[in-house]
């Protein structure tokens, strides 16, 4: 079966199948990952994205610490709907303990599959030897890794980048070890640790990692896809099996439908005026029933930049929103455009 529609009828991966995450991807001809990412990708966001085109989502990054504390910000990234499926819940954590037993917490949501967190730059993660702090020491990454897929039945994947600094990019032995002990996919954003987010992610390495003659399990690619042409490029330069994206969702989830009206029918029609206030209006609404109108309404602001970029004479409008404290304030503003009809 191929998905060639926002198909929710996918095949789920099956417990204890070692090719679970291969035969996932195969079913979808240009599948397209969702980014986690922090108070972004939370479950209203996740949907909207999946109803424009995203195949597969992971949650937000879980302390895996948290989570078999039962800290309830952490058991709440747990939730998702039937629809965002193929799902993936991401722990992340510095102990072989804590990350089995949030796996199997995890696992008990009956996500499709766990995903572990190896990428994370931010300090306060580092400095526990979370995240990417594990790039620094091999050994170590493949000893936790291998815990976590010896405690679960679904699938493990990984979520890396290319090596801690410039001068040790280590992903291409890294990922060779993980796929010894088990995992069944690896998305590689190209940067290192110590580039956080700054200058542009370097997909040689993932394409070495993906034309490494060893490497069987899928390679992801992940990093500054913010474009059709490019997603539709790199995809073929460097041959991975999958194209993950972050940022550029952000305010334009429009960019999954996108790729994916210029890879079978080499056009897209940018989405009108009144379609993206519409977009922007489900995205506050749906997030105000998740997390409250006061929460939504002040987070929704970092979202309406890129909804309305391009859009002539927007920057009064996008300045009233900056004040406006509720949903109704927020419609009223964003109506008042010309472009609105
Ligand atoms: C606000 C924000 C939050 C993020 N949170 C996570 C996270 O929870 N887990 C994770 O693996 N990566 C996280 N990331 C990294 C993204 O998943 C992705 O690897 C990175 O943004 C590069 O991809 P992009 O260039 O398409 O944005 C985050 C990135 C951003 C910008």
């Amino acid at each position: 079966m191929k998905c060639f529609t926002f198909a929710t009828s996918f095949c789920p991966p099956k417990m204890n199948d070692n090719n679970a995450i291969a035969k996932l991807l195969s079913q979808y001809d240009f599948p397209l990952y969702l980014a986690p990412m922090e108070e972004v990708t939370d479950p209203p966001f996740r949907r909207i994205c999946k109803n424009l085109g995203a195949d597969i989502m992971i949650s937000e990054f879980i302390s895996s610490d948290a989570l078999i504390r039962n800290v309830d910000v952490s058991l709440r990234k747990l939730t998702f709907d039937e629809t965002e499926r193929p799902f993936g819940i991401q722990i992340f954590g510095h102990t072989e303990e804590a990350l089995r037993e949030a796996a199997e917490v995890a696992e008990a949501a009956h996500p499709d599959f766990i995903d572990i967190n190896w990428g994370c730059p931010v300090k306060k993660v580092v400095n526990k030897g979370a995240g990417s702090a594990i790039l620094k020491d091999i050994p170590k990454m493949v000893r936790l890794t291998s815990a976590v897929v010896n405690s679960v039945k679904l699938p493990v994947t990984v979520k890396t980048r290319l090596g801690w600094d410039e001068l040790n990019k280590n992903i291409v032995s890294a990922a060779e070890q993980l796929q010894d002990i088990g995992i069944q996919a690896i998305a590689i954003h190209g940067r290192t640790r110590s580039q956080l987010y700054r200058g542009t992610a370097d997909w040689t390495l993932i394409g070495e990692v993906k034309n490494n003659p060893r490497m069987t399990i899928p390679v992801i690619g992940n990093g500054d896809i913010n474009s059709a042409a490019k997603a539709l490029e790199y995809k073929d330069r460097y041959g991975v099996d999958a194209i993950m994206i972050g940022r550029a969702a952000i305010g334009n989830p429009w960019i999954f439908k996108e790729i994916k009206d210029f890879y079978y029918h080499r056009e897209f029609t940018p989405p009108t005026y009144n379609e993206r206030v519409e977009m922007a209006m489900l995205h506050l609404r749906t997030a105000a029933d998740w997390k409250g109108e006061k929460r939504a309404v002040f987070e929704m602001r970092r979202h309406y930049a890129a909804y309305f970029k391009g859009i002539t004479n927007f920057k009064p409008n996008r300045i009233r929103l900056m004040d406006a404290l509720t949903i109704a304030e927020c419609e009223a503003i964003l109506k008042d455009h010309p472009l609105y009809v």
